[in-house]
């Protein structure tokens, strides 16, 4: 099972073999930054790979498209940036984005937010 190490938060978790990060943060009851709810639209999930971009699915038409539009091909190239919604999970990877956290820790820090 791949496991994902997301950083600043230090948080580890297990991933299912080809599900998205997002997905996969989701399933461990983790707040991921999102404003279109995983539709690869809004870029709010976009992480930085440190480590193991290999454990990755490439990168599809969509996701490349939609990073160039909103950071420039460059950007995209050297950072290693990649959209959580829409990035599969093969083997172990160390992802940098900050917001992560429990989401009932989200809630407490955002109470207009419930409903
Ligand atoms: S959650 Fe909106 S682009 Fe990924």
């Amino acid at each position: 099972m791949p496991r994902l190490t997301i950083i600043p938060s230090d948080i580890i978790i297990d991933a299912e073999e080809g599900a998205t990060i997002m997905e996969s943060a989701w399933a461990q009851d983790l707040y991921w930054p999102t404003t279109c709810g995983g539709q690869g639209i809004c870029t709010s999930c976009v992480c930085k790979i440190e480590e193991g971009a290999e454990g990755l699915a490439e990168m599809g038409r969509s996701e490349h498209k939609r990073l160039v539009e909103e950071f420039g091909e460059a950007a995209v190239r050297s950072r290693s940036l990649r959209l959580a919604c829409q990035a599969r999970v093969h083997g172990d990877v160390i992802i940098e984005k900050r917001g992560v956290r429990p989401a009932g820790q989200w809630l407490l820090d955002n109470p207009s937010q419930r409903w």
